[in-house]
């Protein structure tokens, strides 16, 4: 039996959103049909132990402790489809033992399995004895969930779309370390529900049907190259105004598909709306949101006490978590109950 290896990976926060797949053969290659730019964040992880183990006949996979739930089978499979692609890089056969916690909650537009899939992609392949380079963890990465090729690294992150159709040019990187811009960022969760409608699941019918998809496409190359250019010189006007922009924008191509995606409540807009108020009385704040009801408010390291009164304020936000930049994946010594 292996020894257990235990990893930690944080989360990420799109600033310029990935939406959408390449189309063509290589669909289970998981690769985007755009690029992206995030932000990884302390606050939020995931801790992973993964043992490789001979007297197995199954993978076996507990998320926390809570006890199993109806979607546990789904996420078991999904998980050993990853671990088949460990194996077969490894030259192995034996089954693994899978222990992981998310320290906040699953499926609510947290981004899960950014921080899930960075933390498994590490921790199963030091326990079956390789050693990959950051750039191919994160190509490894990505064919669990697309975001999680971001979550290797710390600070501000870019994932290539890359054109190859076996996705080696499809990879993230750092762009810049955590102590370039020590900038803050603050989750309202406005419900602690699991959505209806998963990201693949949205993006699929948003590709598909959505009649604004081939303009979110065309607008995107744009987008990064305002983020990177904003991140480089610290601009926090122009980084406000790509972020706002691309996330406003993946959501209206969602909107507009068939049958619609509108992952919002009531306390969203609000919450959208409030930031944008703060922002014009020069609180250097602004909003994104991913594939649920939470916002994420971005905002200068000194502004969070403001930022974090404003949201608090709002009926229907239930609960605040600040963020700081974080690290890229890295051993732990034990997974976090
Ligand atoms: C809205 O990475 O969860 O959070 O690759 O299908 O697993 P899969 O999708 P996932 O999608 C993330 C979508 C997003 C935007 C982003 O993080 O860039």
């Amino acid at each position: 039996m292996s020894e257990e290896v235990v990893v930690v990976a944080h989360s990420n926060i799109a600033l310029v959103k990935y939406w959408g797949k390449r189309e063509g053969k290589s669909r289970h290659l998981n690769l985007p049909a755009v690029g992206s730019i995030s932000m990884t964040l302390d606050a939020l992880f995931t801790t992973t132990g993964v043992v490789f183990d001979p007297d197995l006949r199954r993978d076996e996979f507990v998320l926390g402790a809570a006890p199993a739930t109806s979607s546990a089978s789904k996420d078991r499979e999904r998980v050993s489809a990853f671990l088949d692609l460990v194996r077969d890089l490894a030259g192995i056969e034996t089954f693994a033992r899978v222990r992981t916690n998310n320290n906040f909650p699953t499926g609510a537009g947290l981004a899960s399995s950014a921080s899930g899939f960075a933390a498994l992609a590490l921790a199963a392949t030091e326990a079956a004895g390789l050693d990959l380079s950051q750039k191919e963890l994160s190509i490894l990465a990505r064919q669990g969930s697309g975001s999680a090729a971001r979550s290797i690294y710390g600070g501000f992150v870019e994932l290539f779309r890359g054109d190859l159709a076996d996705g080696t040019d499809c990879y993230a990187t750092q762009l810049a370390p955590e102590s370039h811009w020590p900038l803050a960022l603050v989750v309202a969760v406005t419900s602690s529900e699991k959505k209806h409608v998963s990201s693949r699941e949205g993006m699929e019918r948003t590709t598909d049907t959505s009649p604004y998809y081939p303009a979110w496409i065309t607008s995107h190359p744009n987008d990064l190259d305002d983020a990177r250019r904003a991140i480089e010189t610290k601009d926090f006007d122009s980084l406000s105004e790509v972020t706002e922009s691309s996330c406003l924008k993946m959501h209206a191509s969602m909107m507009a598909a068939r049958p619609p995606l509108l992952y919002w409540n009531g306390a969203t807009t609000t919450a959208m709306q409030e930031i944008q108020r703060l922002r014009r009385s020069g609180v250097p704040v602004c909003f994104t949101a991913d594939a649920g009801p939470q916002v994420k408010a971005i905002c200068a390291a000194d502004a969070i006490e403001k930022v974090e009164k404003t949201l608090s304020a709002i009926h229907g936000v239930h609960r605040l978590f600040r963020c700081g930049l974080g690290s890229g994946a890295h051993r732990a010594t034990d997974v976090a109950s």
